[in-house]
């Protein structure tokens, strides 16, 4: 099967009241780990790399593991730019195949945001790859968010609202309390505000930083509009703690084959329980 735009799946996933989950694929055994949930659970997936990711693994190595895995697996799957924030990054995703991009302006002002996101929407468009921005600033876990500085930080609905409405973005990340990497405490996520920018906002919401976010929370979001969730950190936990499990069981293996192996099943379980949360499971 092809490689399929994220939108595709959002628009699908919106109208049946799920989301898709977005992994980060970062080497080959994470590339299999989610094609292989993805067919175990019989759903569709997007996976995403992160400019990290790229550099780390190579663009040409990304995306020609993730098409080999979509021309494998009888499942759809999107290959989507995570945190694009470099235009010539895009354009280069794009060129190579990508069927889904990210820009992230949101360290820019709201200006400079919408025309930069609009910069990428002209040159995905014609070529029918999708577009995801992202407005208010996910931190990460280490930058403390004080509850006087959430107006700052969050996304405002109104300024969601005219974001939309000044690009025609085709799904919009937000900031409502979550953060990447490792939570110190439990996440509290800002339903409130969710339900207050779906209601301005007709595009599918994606949320990031959702590893570490209880199933629960995760469901309350997904029925207040999250089409798309972001899970990095959960795979990167289990991948290495299982690597970390065998070496100490097994200090003379010197086989990559026999830790690297036992990492991917590790990885392959955290990801289908994430499917099953999200709800899609079974829709592909
Ligand atoms: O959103 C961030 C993702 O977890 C990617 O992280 O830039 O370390 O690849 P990374
Ligand atoms: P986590 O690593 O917190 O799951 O966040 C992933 C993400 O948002 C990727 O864009
Ligand atoms: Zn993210």
């Amino acid at each position: 099967m092809a490689l399929v735009p994220v939108t595709e799946l959002l628009l699908k996933a919106e109208a049946g009241g799920y989301a898709v989950g977005a992994f980060n694929a970062n080497n080959t055994e994470i590339v299999q780990a989610i094609a292989m949930a993805a067919l175990q659970e019989r759903s569709p997936v997007i996976m995403q790399a992160s400019q990290g990711a790229i550099s780390y693994a190579g663009l040409e190595y990304i995306t020609g593991m993730v098409k080999l895995a979509a021309d494998e697996y009888d499942v759809p799957i999107a290959l989507h730019l995570d945190h694009g924030t470099d235009f010539d990054q895009v354009v280069k995703c794009i060129r190579s195949g990508f069927s889904s991009v990210m820009y992230d302006g949101s360290k820019h002002s709201l200006e400079e945001n919408i025309a930069m996101t609009n910069k990428v929407l002209d040159i995905a468009r014609p070529v029918g790859v999708s577009v995801e921005a992202e407005l208010g600033k996910i931190g990460g876990t280490e930058d403390n968010v004080h509850v006087d500085a959430k107006d700052a930080l969050y996304t405002d609905p109104e300024e969601a609202r005219y974001f939309v409405e000044k690009t025609g973005v085709e799904s919009l990340a937000v900031a409502i309390g979550t953060a990447h990497g490792q939570y110190k405490g439990e996440p509290k996520l800002d339903l409130q505000r969710l339900a207050k920018i779906k209601s301005l906002v007709n595009i599918p919401i994606v949320l990031h930083g959702s590893s570490g976010v209880p199933d629960d929370t995760i469901r309350s979001a997904i029925a207040g509009g999250v089409c798309k969730v972001n899970i990095d950190t959960n795979i990167r936990e289990a991948f290495v703690w299982k690597m970390r499990e065998v070496i100490a069981a097994k200090p003379d293996e010197i086989d990559p084959r026999k830790i690297l192996g036992p990492a991917r099943d590790a990885a392959v379980e955290v990801i289908r329980q994430k499917i099953r949360v999200f709800g899609s499971a079974g829709k592909a």
